[in-house]
């Protein structure tokens, strides 16, 4: 129906609000594009622009992600059927991805974006609570041991079918279908860090810097 193709672009749409380009564009007159890993996304900002700038950016992508993924409460469930249902959330998870792939192909930024880990992260936290919860430690956990964001971003990708199929044993097949369609997508958008990680190379990033005494 036309509401379905509407829902279907405003996702997209709000997959594509390029937070980092915008933020950095509007308050320090800089594409992060141009400066780090390239990327944009919360991380590069944090590289690039600051602690402030990259956790607000990242608080903007996250809900991105969870406004798209809970676009489908807004249409009747004549068509997306009740709350909770497989069939709605098989509409969550679809409005997700497709603001995922806005984020990554932004139409607001000539379609260079970021690689929408904090997008997926909102997608997950719509979807599933407690295993969102379970990413969020492991990405954390892994962030202040190794310093690297996107073995982190890897590693919580792949907590996301694991717990929902190990722990919390979901009986909605697509979602554990998409946990895998999103470890795949991680490992896409974070080739060249891959590369980088095998060779040693990976920007670390510090959360606390330790103050000169
Ligand atoms: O947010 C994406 C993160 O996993 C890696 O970002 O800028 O280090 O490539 P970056």
């Amino acid at each position: 129906s036309i509401y379905l193709v509407g829902i279907v672009i405003l996702a997209y749409l709000f997959g594509s609000i390029p937070t980092a380009v915008w933020f950095g564009q509007a308050f320090y007159s800089v594409d992060v594009r141009e400066y780090g890993s390239g990327n944009a996304g919360a991380t590069n900002t944090f590289r690039v622009l600051g602690p402030k700038a990259g956790a607000i950016v990242m608080f903007v992508d996250i809900f991105k992600g969870w406004t798209a993924t809970n676009l489908p409460y807004l249409l009747d469930s004549s068509i997306v059927g009740n709350h909770n249902s497989p069939h709605f959330v098989n509409f969550q998870l679809a409005l997700g991805v497709i603001a995922v792939l806005g984020h990554l192909f932004p139409i607001f930024a000539g379609f260079r974006g970021g690689k929408g880990v904090a997008t997926l992260f909102g997608m997950v936290l719509a979807i599933h609570a407690p295993a969102a919860l379970c990413c969020v430690s492991i990405f954390t956990i892994c962030l202040l041991v190794t310093h690297y964001v996107s073995l982190s971003s890897i590693l919580a990708g792949f907590t996301f079918p694991i717990s929902v199929a190990f722990i919390f044993k979901t009986t909605v097949p697509s979602v554990l279908l998409y946990g895998i369609a999103i470890c795949a997508l991680i490992l896409i958008t974070h080739q060249k860090n891959i590369e980088r990680l095998l060779k040693g190379h990976e920007s670390k990033i510090y959360l606390f810097k330790k103050k000169n005494p």
